[in-house]
């Protein structure tokens, strides 16, 4: 029966993650009011520019772990009740309601520990985030390891950190140190008569230990792989026991929501994408930055309110990828009014992904850019699965071809293909990130594609041509045979 609940919630989770579902879509898509602007006095992370003091003394001037106790106290259907009211959705990428996930955590014990997994990799490109909360506001993070672990009725908290965020870990650490000397964790955390631990992980940096079951894989000390599903890890996770894995920022949040209420998180965004969000805005912009705005912003505003505008002027941006390297690129005519969340970027056949921000404008080789990333993800496969092992080598091969304009167009059908055989057909979503930049790029590109062709194929006489192909990389004689 559990296990049945579970490939039903399965089921229903990939499809969002993957941009299907309708699961959570806004229906009617104007907007109701004007978002973005966010004050000062609703932020929550006041100290993401680390100009103040990350330590106890500074995270408690700035209203961290007041009345957690009485948070605590309130028991896990009091908090995974605010949680379902703040309507906060996941912050690691997938954008999954959060109060419902952690309440998979509440069933009926069979006396194993449980478990909060913290999932600080932060390996998806284009996102900093994470380790802005980790090194400014460290506290934030530990009083939401004790907040989300009570909702989940869990005995410690594990958090899984990238090993080159060495400056992070360590700011973490200190606050761990801190919080158990005062008392705030540990045995009776915070004199609530409740005990709970934390303790840091870290991971040696591979994109692929993001990913939650490799992520725990790499915890229990062996090679990050991710695991096939079910069983869950709500059901067998870390160490063979109940287990939630949570991105930083969803964790980190918690507290304040707890503290302010869920309907106050809610007020925030449009309907089903309600709070507010760190943002990670890079690339062709004046100044990059991340920062704390209103879910809902739109994307324009949010780069000329706080990035300067882009290089150059609105009319000179090309095309933007609005939530990490795994969401499609979407083309300046929709960047000019969609809006930054989950539903609307879905609604453009993108996604709010992990709302990195990578702004490209028109000095930018975009076939090249989408090349770089097919690079990235053939590197990262872990190559448990065929599609994504095989297909992520053979859409980094025909991309730097289509960089030099060395293909045929029929040959864009022929990737476009590949990508969907890629695509839904293995263990984790590493496949489906794989796919989308280049759909993306075909999408909403392919005229550069074609003229690239033409051109190669107007300079190169055909003996050069086939010269060429013995050297080409992914152009095996199976390609060859289509080209
Ligand atoms: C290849 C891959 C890499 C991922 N990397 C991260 C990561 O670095 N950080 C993260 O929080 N989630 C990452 N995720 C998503 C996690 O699997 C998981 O959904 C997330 O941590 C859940 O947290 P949330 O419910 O707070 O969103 C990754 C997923 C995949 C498929
Ligand atoms: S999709 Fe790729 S990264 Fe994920 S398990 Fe399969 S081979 Fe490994």
């Amino acid at each position: 029966m559990v296990d049945y609940f579970f490939i039903v919630a399965f089921r229903v989770i990939r499809p969002i993650f993957k941009g299907k579902a309708n699961f959570a879509t806004v229906q009617n898509p104007t907007p109701s009011r004007t978002y973005g602007n966010l004050k000062d006095e609703d932020r929550i992370f006041t100290n993401l520019y680390c100009r103040h003091d990350f330590r106890l003394k500074g995270a408690l001037k700035r209203g961290d772990w007041y009345k957690t106790k009485e948070i605590i106290l309130k028991g896990h259907e009091w908090i995974i009740q605010e949680i379902k009211t703040s309507g906060l959705r996941g912050r690691g990428g997938a954008g999954f309601p959060s109060g419902l996930k952690w309440s998979f955590m509440n069933k009926p014990s069979d006396g194993r520990p449980k478990y909060l997994v913290v999932n600080a990799d932060e390996g998806e490109p284009g996102t900093c985030k994470d380790r802005e909360i980790m090194r400014g506001d460290p506290h934030k993070l530990i009083e939401g390891c004790l907040v989300a672990g009570r909702a989940m009725n869990a005995s410690a908290a594990y958090i899984y950190i990238r090993g080159e965020f060495y400056n992070e870990a360590s700011n973490v650490q200190e606050a761990i140190n801190e919080a158990y000397a005062a008392g705030l964790i540990g045995k009776n955390a915070c004199g609530s008569g409740y005990d709970f631990d934390v303790y840091i992980h870290r991971g040696a940096g591979a994109y692929i230990c993001g990913e939650e079951t490799a992520l725990i894989e790499s915890l229990e000390g062996k090679q990050g792989k991710p695991r096939l599903k079910p069983p869950f890890p709500a059901d067998v996770g870390l160490f063979g026991c109940p287990t939630t894995v949570a991105n930083v920022e969803t964790v980190a949040v918690a507290p304040t929501i707890c503290r302010r209420g869920g309907p106050w998180f809610a007020s925030f965004g449009r309907e089903k994408n309600s709070g507010t969000k760190l943002f990670c805005i890079s690339g062709h912009v004046n100044n990059p930055c991340t920062v704390e705005e209103e879910m809902s912003i739109p994307l324009k505003e949010l780069i000329e309110r706080h990035c300067g505008g882009v290089r150059g002027g609105w009319d000179n941006l090309l095309a933007i990828i609005p939530g990490g390297s795994s969401v499609p690129v979407i083309p300046k005519h929709i960047c000019d009014d969609v809006l930054m969340d989950f539903d609307a970027l879905r609604d453009v056949k993108s996604g709010l992904g992990t709302a990195a921000v990578i702004v490209m404008d028109k000095s930018t080789d975009i076939v090249q850019a989408i090349s770089r990333l097919s690079d990235f993800y053939k590197h990262e496969s872990c190559g448990q699965c065929t599609p994504c092992r095989e297909g992520t080598k053979w859409l980094m091969g025909v991309m730097s071809r289509f960089q030099r304009g060395y293909a045929v167009p029929r040959e864009i059908d022929m990737v476009e293909e590949l990508t969907k055989q890629i695509e839904g057909h293995t263990i984790c979503a590493l496949g489906d990130a794989a796919a989308w930049p280049v759909q993306g790029l075909i999408r909403h590109f392919r005229p550069e594609l074609e003229t690239r062709m033409k051109l190669y194929a107007s300079t190169h006489d055909e003996k050069e041509l086939s010269k060429f192909s013995s050297a080409a990389p992914g152009l095996d004689r199976y390609t060859l045979s289509m080209v």
